[in-house]
């Protein structure tokens, strides 16, 4: 038996993770800074914590095996956090982000990019067993950026960098990864590039949407400068230049694609297309 805490498991991957976490020999428990709103499956066991509250995480973490690591709390809290997770657990996989990988869609300095290096640092030295996660591109992000303009019943997307290309990966072949990691042996110190199983730009992207949902959707590009506006209203102003810097470093290039989904799980990763199938209802079909 392997007992498990999910931290982010209100998230778009720990909700996964939490879902296809074998139902025998694991006891899964969710880390919630508000339970009763987590909106969490009544079979798991909802505790409340929170990272920046480092006294709340002694009583979700006692009797933990290993944690699964979901971190968008400010930096201040990350040692603090990590040295009562150490304490209790011996095994910790992390959701990161390709950080080593030398496409420059990966190497734009920004303020996540560090955020997670330090949470590595820790890890590092923190005597865990470890396994670092690093997806890129999350094809879920299409539900914050294009969902809103297409609910709404625009045709054309407004958006920039429309040749930037990506390889969006499906929240649920991260958990895949994820959940291999949390139960098996052999993935200490493993740190695993994940993306999905093509390159497309935003624009194929947003076509793809168009097919599945039944509508020709097109994409309208806008310069840098007012996408930096418009955006502001979808995301914070150091996401939207992290996104912005990427992306213009990446075009010209198809996007990394690799193997590791399948190599881990034994089935390939889902393409953009299945995705959008799966999300249709929330474009507004
Ligand atoms: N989007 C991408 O394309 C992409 C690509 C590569 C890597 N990543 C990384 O993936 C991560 C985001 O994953 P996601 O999309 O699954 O997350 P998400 O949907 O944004 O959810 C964030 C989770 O963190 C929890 N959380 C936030 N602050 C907390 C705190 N102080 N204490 C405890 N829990 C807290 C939230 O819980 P509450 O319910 O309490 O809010 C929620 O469950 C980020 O680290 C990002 O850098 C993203």
């Amino acid at each position: 038996m392997i007992r498990i805490l999910i931290i982010g498991a209100t998230g778009r991957v720990g909700r996964q993770v939490l879902s296809q976490l074998p139902a025998t020999d694991v006891q899964v428990r969710a880390l919630a800074r508000n339970p009763q709103t987590a909106g969490l499956p009544s079979h798991v066991d909802v505790v409340r914590g929170d990272l920046t509250l480092p006294e709340t995480l002694d009583g979700c973490l006692d009797g933990i095996d290993a944690v699964f690591l979901v971190w968008t709390a400010p930096p201040a809290a990350v040692a603090p956090a990590l040295e009562r997770i150490a304490k209790h657990a011996r095994r910790i996989v992390f959701l990161s982000a390709p950080l080593k990988t030398a496409h420059p869609f990966f190497q734009q300095p920004n303020a996540v990019r560090a955020l997670g290096a330090q949470v590595e640092r820790l890890i590092e030295t923190s005597g865990l067993e470890w396994t670092f996660l690093r997806p890129g591109m999350f094809a879920a992000n299409a539900l914050s950026w294009w969902a809103p303009q297409i609910r709404a019943g625009k045709d054309v997307v407004r958006w920039p960098h429309v040749a930037a290309p990506t390889a969006p990966i499906h929240e649920r072949d991260i958990a895949a990864v994820a959940v291999r990691a949390l139960c098996e042996d052999g993935h200490a110190g493993a740190e695993y590039v994940l993306t999905g199983p093509e390159s497309m730009s935003q624009f194929e992207q947003v076509h793809t949407i168009g097919r599945v949902i039944g509508r020709s959707l097109r994409m309208e590009e806008i310069s840098p400068d007012e996408a930096r506006r418009e955006l502001l209203a979808l995301m914070p102003a150091f996401v939207v230049n992290m996104l912005l810097d990427a992306w213009a470093a990446a075009i010209g290039q198809p996007a990394l694609v690799t193997s590791t989904v399948r190599e881990i799980t034994g089935t390939p990763a889902r393409t953009f297309q299945e995705w959008a199938t799966g999300h249709a209802a929330e474009f507004g079909v």
